[in-house]
């Protein structure tokens, strides 16, 4: 027998069952199903519409229903179609008749926007307490590599030379603006449906607050259409958790150009690396390339939700139960690459001679001998004019800038003087570019001292 089966003449076609059936992903919602019925039958007594007996009957029933899941006990059913009506199900099995209340002045349609709501609030708090970690990771490893100097890239070609720390701080405040996202979803995703009913809120005189005081929700949503209707919460998380990976793929991007020998800037751990079934030497940077790939389904599920949502009239329709596996999954892969993330980027290693090394070559001091002449009193303008024809001379003599001697300088502007090399010098560079923001060692020195506090 169906829980909505007294309509109906024929049996289900099996195919059919199987075909709209959600129990075999949605049953990962039970607790919050559970814990949503409970804070339901609470309201239902305090209301008088149900009498704090049979409250009690059904509390105790859905506890031991909830132990029976947890022990692995539990026969989910096809049948029964999803996790909502497997529970209700197993409570009137269990208790009787009386279990048969626990569903007055409640749909399924504002059962599930009820139990999304509670998963998604624990899962983004799941997921923002990974952020910190992996943003804590980020501040000592800064904090460790804080003298090494690399060359910083625009177009991928040589740049400017910056510090390790600073590039590792830039992907900290990506993941600071991640974290501050989430907590805005967590804002929105933190309202009570319940209440709504299939879609036109209840006759039965219930009180909605004390349900979302006692669940701990912000508010009460206050239109019942909207409420069922909506599954915003799920794509804005699914957005944050897009831009999230993308940040964590582009790190990942680094990491492996990094690794290969043609940069040969880090080595990530032999714990974090595989080998090939083929080519003995090789040690691959398998993590970052996964994290890298697993970044194109997030971007999936927030297509397919969108485009799921954009042709459904109001309100509920069942198509809405595509919601689900596209957001489990986008938790699960989140998680797994936060976590991967943060413990292998703290036993990964810089490669100090080469980094400096590379920053010392292909010209990023350029733009310093440039500032050197403005100091001078020459324009910016024929300052770069002066010092691209340098770079051009040093080209085709083979030589760095800090290998001109005097004369050779004087050859391009006779503003030049011996302290050119020490402007020049890469430290130097690095430590005069002190605005907010910059990568001077003292600048970095704040800013880590600065986010550590904001971190305790
Ligand atoms: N399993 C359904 C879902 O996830 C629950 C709501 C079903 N409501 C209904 N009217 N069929 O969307």
């Amino acid at each position: 027998m169906k829980l909505w089966g007294g309509r109906f003449e024929a049996e289900t076609d099996q195919l059919v069952e199987e075909y709209t059936s959600s129990i075999g992903f949605d049953q990962r919602l039970y607790k919050y199903d559970i814990q949503g019925s409970i804070a339901h039958v609470k309201m239902l007594a305090e209301c008088g519409i149900l009498t704090y007996e049979e409250r009690d009957q059904i509390i105790a029933g859905l506890e031991e229903i909830l132990e029976e899941i947890e022990a692995g006990d539990f026969e989910f059913e096809i049948g029964l179609e999803d996790i909502h009506m497997n529970i209700e199900q197993r409570l009137i099995d269990k208790i009787g008749s009386v279990g048969g209340k626990l569903h007055t002045a409640r749909s399924r349609n504002d059962q599930v926007a009820l139990d999304m709501r509670l998963y998604l609030r624990d899962q983004i708090e799941a997921i923002q307490a990974l952020i910190e970690k992996l943003q804590q990771v980020l501040l000592e490893l800064a904090e460790e590599n804080i003298d090494i100097i690399m060359p910083g890239y625009t177009h991928l070609q040589r740049a400017q030379p910056v510090r390790v720390a600073h590039h590792l701080l830039a992907y900290y405040y990506k993941l600071k603006r991640d974290y501050d996202r989430l907590e805005d979803v967590y804002k929105r995703t933190n309202v009570l449906p319940l209440g709504a009913g299939a879609l036109a809120g209840t006759t039965f005189d219930i009180d909605r607050q004390f349900v979302a005081d006692e669940l701990g929700f912000d508010g009460v949503s206050q239109n019942s259409l909207d409420t069922v209707s909506d599954r915003d919460f799920v794509i804005e998380f699914l957005a944050a958790s897009s831009t999230l990976m993308m940040h964590l793929s582009r790190f990942s991007e680094e990491l492996v150009l990094w690794t290969s020998q043609e940069f040969d800037f880090v080595d990530i751990d032999d714990a974090f690396c595989t080998g090939s079934s083929i080519m003995p030497q090789k040690k691959n940077p398998d993590v970052p390339e996964l994290i890298r790939g697993k970044t194109g389904r997030i971007y999936g599920h927030l297509m397919q939700l969108l485009t799921v949502m954009k042709g459904l009239p109001l309100a509920y329709n069942k198509d809405m139960q595509e919601d689900k596996e596209g957001l489990f999954d986008t938790v699960d892969t989140l998680k797994g690459a936060l976590e991967l993330f943060a413990r292998m980027l703290a036993k990964t290693s810089f490669n100090q001679i080469k980094l400096e090394a590379t920053a010392e070559d292909g010209f990023t001091n350029a733009t310093e001998v440039a500032d050197y002449l403005v100091e001078q009193g020459l324009p910016f303008r024929e300052a770069h004019e002066v010092v691209g024809k340098t770079v051009l001379y040093c080209i085709n003599e083979d030589k760095k800038l800090s290998e001109l001697e005097l004369e050779e300088w004087q050859n391009f502007s006779d503003r030049f003087s011996d302290d050119i090399y020490q402007k020049i010098d890469i430290e130097t560079a690095v430590d005069a570019r002190d605005s907010v923001g910059g990568p001077a060692k003292e600048e970095i020195k704040r800013a880590i001292t600065a986010e550590k506090k904001e971190c305790q």
